[in-house]
C-alpha cells in the first residue's frame, strides 16, 4: 500500500480539525479546541482501485500574514486550504493565501474548501462564491456531514497524480 502526506491549512477556526475528524472518526463537536503546532491523523482510502494510506496532518491555524512553517510541507503530496464561509476574513486574501503554499510547498495544486455551509442561507451562500477570487473545489459542512468524504478523496486523487 502507498502512504501520501496530505496537508489542511486555512485560518483560525475554520473547522480543518472538524473535518477531519468527521472523516476519520465519524464524529463532530461543537467544542473548539485550537490545534497547537499539528496533529496527524492517518485513514485508508480507496481510490481507482488504489488503496492510499492518507497521512493527514493538521497544521494550526494561521491569521493574517503569518506565515506556515516550511518544514511541515515536506514530503507532502497534496495540500487543502480550507476557509470559513461565514468569516469573510479567511478568505478575502486567499490568493496571497493560496500563492504562500504554492512557494512554501511547491505543490502546483490546493483543493480549496470552503466549510460551515450548514450557517448559510442559499443566497448567502451564492454571494460568497461571487466574492471569493478564486474557483472553489468544494463547499463541506463537518457538522452536517456535507461533502467531507469527497472533499478527501479529491484530496487523495491530487497525491497520487
Ligand atoms: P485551529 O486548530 O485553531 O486552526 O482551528 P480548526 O480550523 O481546526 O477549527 P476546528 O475544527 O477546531 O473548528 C472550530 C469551530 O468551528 C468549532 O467550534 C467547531 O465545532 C466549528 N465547526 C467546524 N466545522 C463546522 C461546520 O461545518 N459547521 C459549523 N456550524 N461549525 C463548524
Amino acid at each position: 500500500m502507498i502512504a501520501k502526506k496530505v496537508l489542511l491549512v486555512g485560518n483560525f477556526g475554520v473547522g480543518k480539525t472538524s473535518l477531519i475528524r468527521r472523516f476519520v472518526l465519524n464524529q463532530f463537536s461543537e467544542d473548539y479546541i485550537s490545534t497547537i503546532g499539528v496533529r496527524v491523523s492517518s485513514k485508508i482510502v480507496q481510490f481507482e482501485k488504489q488503496e492510499i494510506k492518507l497521512l493527514i496532518w493538521d497544521v494550526a491555524g494561521t491569521s493574517g500574514d503569518e506565515k506556515i512553517p516550511k518544514a511541515y510541507f515536506l514530503g507532502a503530496s497534496a495540500a487543502m486550504f480550507v476557509f470559513d464561509l461565514s468569516r469573510e476574513e479567511t478568505y478575502l486574501s486567499i490568493e496571497n493565501h493560496l500563492e504562500s503554499i504554492r512557494n512554501l510547498s511547491s505543490l502546483k495544486e490546493v483543493t480549496i474548501v470552503g466549510n460551515k455551509k450548514d450557517l448559510l442561507t442559499k443566497e448567502e451562500l451564492d454571494a460568497v462564491i461571487k466574492t471569493v477570487s478564486v474557483k472553489i473545489d468544494l463547499i463541506t459542512s463537518a457538522k452536517e456531514d456535507d461533502n467531507v468524504e469527497s472533499a478527501f478523496l479529491q484530496l487523495a486523487s491530487q497525491a497520487i497524480k
